[in-house]
């Protein structure tokens, strides 16, 4: 791409890259929007059926003025079915859009998936999310995925009572007709399931009225309005203070096991992984750089920048002068390199470090690594 010497794109070379962005992002758009699918189109096969969701190769990209932002950029994990996988990696490494991509709640014509598949089991039936069609969509959003947002003011509307909010969540997912007294009974049972003992109180109060606490107890019971199979949870206590974050964790881990779905759960605050999570996938710079059981990341990390991870985390009695952090800066998602990516970073390099971006290696049968460290230590090479 031809850049100024400062790192500036020229408005020509700027209003080029739009257009061609818009000529690609146009025929996205129309396959999208394509009304009447058949199924067969978007149905598919789950690889195993315990799991929940299957991302498969996804890579989803921003057509920008300033040239294609590779967020995510072949992403592989699954989701097992009633279990929670953590998503841990520093800010921009593309969690929030591996998610959204789920979702298909991109923000669009910019953003697009364009390759690999997001399988989603509904028992019956397997849906490639990234074949699916709109209107399709609408219906398995909300009812079978759900997501609680990170900060719960911009979820809710200042305007309206809590009670009237949740009413209409359920109301329009609503497919037994319920009467208007049905729909309130519900709305009250949500609230007390998130542990709101005042939820006749609640029910007419206005979100400023609430505790930020008490605000995401409002957000999660909206987000289980339709007992969802799979909750995906976006930093669901960054805006929170500790206290109050470890009773939405207990709320949390407490309704996963009442409900039996599963939940992906989005951080980068390795604490939470630890307290939560089943499985954990680290990523960095748009792919992920290792995954595994809680135990095979947290007792036996490989891949530098999860070491590094750990090392930035302060650990209660242990004293140090100053916690570790990683030195440098992420790559530019515009122009990644054709190495590893988090190689200008890490302290750790071999001799081999040099050649292409490092395949994924199998240290044991769920734990994975992309790095040269482990090429032909008893691990074997996937792909
Ligand atoms: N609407 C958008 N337009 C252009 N680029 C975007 C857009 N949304 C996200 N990106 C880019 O995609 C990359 C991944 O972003 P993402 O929001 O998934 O990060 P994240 O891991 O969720 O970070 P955080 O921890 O800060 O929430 C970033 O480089 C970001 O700049
Ligand atoms: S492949 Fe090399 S540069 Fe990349 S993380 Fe591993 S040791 Fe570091
Ligand atoms: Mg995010």
């Amino acid at each position: 791409m031809a850049k100024k010497s400062d790192g500036y794109l020229s408005a020509r070379e700027s209003r080029r890259i739009s257009k061609e962005n818009r000529k690609i992002t146009n025929a996205y758009e129309k396959q999208r929007k394509r009304k009447n699918v058949p199924e067969s189109e978007y149905l598919t096969q789950m690889r195993d059926p315990n799991n929940a969701v299957e991302f498969d190769d996804l890579h989803t990209y921003f057509f920008t003025d300033n040239g294609v932002v590779h967020s995510v950029d072949g992403v592989t994990f699954e989701v097992p079915i009633g279990k929670t996988v953590g998503v841990v990696g520093e800010s921009g490494c593309g969690k929030s859009v591996t998610s959204l991509s789920l979702m298909q709640l991109l923000q669009r014509p910019q953003g697009q998936i364009v390759q690999g598949a997001i399988r989603l089991n509904l028992g019956g039936k397997a849906y490639d999310v990234t074949k699916t069609p709109n209107e399709v969509m609408k219906d398995l959003r909300g009812n079978y995925v759900s997501m609680i947002f990170q900060e719960p003011m911009t979820a809710l509307n200042p305007v309206f009572r809590i009670g009237e909010q949740l009413n209409e969540v359920i109301e329009l997912h609503d497919k037994e007709n319920k009467t208007e007294a049905q729909v309130k009974a519900r709305t009250i049972e949500l609230l007390k399931l998130v542990g709101i003992a005042n939820s006749e109180g609640v029910y007419k109060m206005y979100p400023h009225e609430l505790s930020g606490g008490m605000r995401q107890r409002v957000v999660i019971a909206m987000a289980l309005a339709c007992n969802p199979k799979i909750i995906i949870a976006d930093e669901p206590t960054t805006a929170l203070d500790v206290t109050i974050q470890a009773q939405i964790l207990d709320l949390l881990r407490q309704l996963k096991s009442k409900l039996n779905s599963s939940i992906m759960f989005i951080t980068h605050d390795l604490g939470v992984i630890a307290e939560m999570a089943d499985y954990v996938v680290v990523m960095y710079a748009g792919r992920i750089v290792e995954k595994g059981t809680a135990e095979d990341i947290f007792l036996h990390p490989a891949h530098p920048y999860t070491i590094g991870l750990m090392a930035s985390k302060p650990v209660v009695g242990k004293q140090v002068d100053e916690l570790y952090s990683i030195p440098g800066k992420v790559p530019n998602p515009v122009n990644m390199p054709d190495y590893c990516y988090f190689r200008d970073r890490c302290e750790m390099c071999v001799e081999q470090c040099c050649g292409d971006y490092p395949h994924e290696i199998s240290l044991s049968d769920t734990h994975k690594v992309s790095c040269y460290r482990y090429d032909g230590k008893g691990g074997t090479t996937n792909g």
